[in-house]
């Protein structure tokens, strides 16, 4: 709450200063102006949308991601047992209660809805559209989408302003599109350097998954690597596992193509039990 209101304060003083700016930029000078050259326009330009058109959020953006993978796991709160209320205005995707709720259920792994991953052929088909153009929108924008006051169906308030702060950062730093580095027709990497992947699994994710990735009972990374999309992998390896100490490749500092990297490493390992 106070975090939002410094945060709105802080917007409201730069809109402040930004049109003290404008206005002296404005008022005659006694001294003749040179023409600004089209290159200082631009920038002018550019400053101008940073400012009063595209405010960033100051959140975390793994912690978003976390959120936009499960809310509720990641802030450990009670899971939602009544469908969302937009899932009725859908009847393609037959989940039902909790997983209505999730960001990814109805947006996508890859951010892109019903033309991505998720369309006609998945089961998790909705019809939904995506969400990559809040890249662009404002923080107030996306936080006034996320608690219900642009469309009160479209409301999840009930995870907290920090939260809704985090998703906003996520959706403005940390998407990206996957189709410039998956195949959708094989659902893997385009490019991939596996002696590389070995390398950076070796010393980071070792420690929890072991060596052949079965370390961690119930979970054989080499079979999920074969089971689960690999746009749903990346999202979790850059943002992290919500409601575990996995890190984020996004605060480790990874490229993509780190990612990547790694995932077709894993390929490579055991997919049976022990
Ligand atoms: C039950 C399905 C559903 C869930 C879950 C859902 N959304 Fe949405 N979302 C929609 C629909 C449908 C719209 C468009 C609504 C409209 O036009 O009024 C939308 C719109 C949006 C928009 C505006 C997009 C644009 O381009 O105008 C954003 C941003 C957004 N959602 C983010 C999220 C985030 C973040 C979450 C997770 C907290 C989430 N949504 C969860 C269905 C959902
Ligand atoms: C601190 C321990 C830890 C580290 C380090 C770690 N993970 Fe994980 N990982 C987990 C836990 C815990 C789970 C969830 C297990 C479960 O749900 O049963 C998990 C799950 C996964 C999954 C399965 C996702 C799914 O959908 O089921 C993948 C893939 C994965 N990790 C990849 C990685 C990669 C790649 C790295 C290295 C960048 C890594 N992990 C580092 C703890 C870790």
């Amino acid at each position: 709450m106070k975090k939002i209101s410094t945060r709105l304060m802080l917007l409201g003083a730069l809109l402040v200063v930004s049109s003290i700016m404008f206005a002296a930029c404005a008022a005659p000078t006694a001294e003749p102006q040179e023409e600004p050259t089209e290159e200082a326009e631009h920038a002018e330009d550019e400053e101008h949308d940073h400012t009063e058109d595209h405010v960033l959020a100051e959140g975390d953006v793994a912690r978003g991601g976390k959120l936009y993978t499960k809310w509720y796991a990641a802030l450990g709160l009670d899971k939602p047992t009544e469908d969302q209320p937009l899932w009725a205005t859908q009847a393609t995707n037959e989940r039902t209660g909790a997983d209505t709720w999730r960001c990814k259920e109805c947006h996508g792994w890859d951010y892109i809805g019903a033309d991505g991953w998720y369309n006609t052929d998945s089961s998790h088909y909705t019809g939904f559209a995506g969400v990559f153009e809040a890249q662009d929108m404002s923080a107030e924008v996306i936080v006034a989408w996320l608690d219900g006051t642009t469309n009160a169906d479209h409301d999840f308030s009930v995870m907290g302003e920090d939260a809704m702060i985090d998703l906003a950062t996520f959706l403005q730093e940390g998407m990206l599109d996957n189709r410039d580095f998956i195949d959708y027709e094989t659902g893997i990497a385009i490019t991939a350097d596996v002696d590389h992947g070995k390398e950076l699994y070796t010393s980071t994710c070792n420690v929890c998954h072991g060596e052949d990735g079965r370390a961690i009972e119930g979970l054989i990374i080499g079979a999920v690597l074969h089971d689960e999309p690999w746009v749903e992998l990346n999202h979790l390896v850059r943002t992290g596992m919500p409601g575990t100490s996995m890190p984020a490749s996004h605060d480790l500092g990874w490229s993509i193509q780190d990612v990547l990297d790694v995932l077709t490493y894993e390929a490579t390992l055991p997919t049976e039990a022990p």
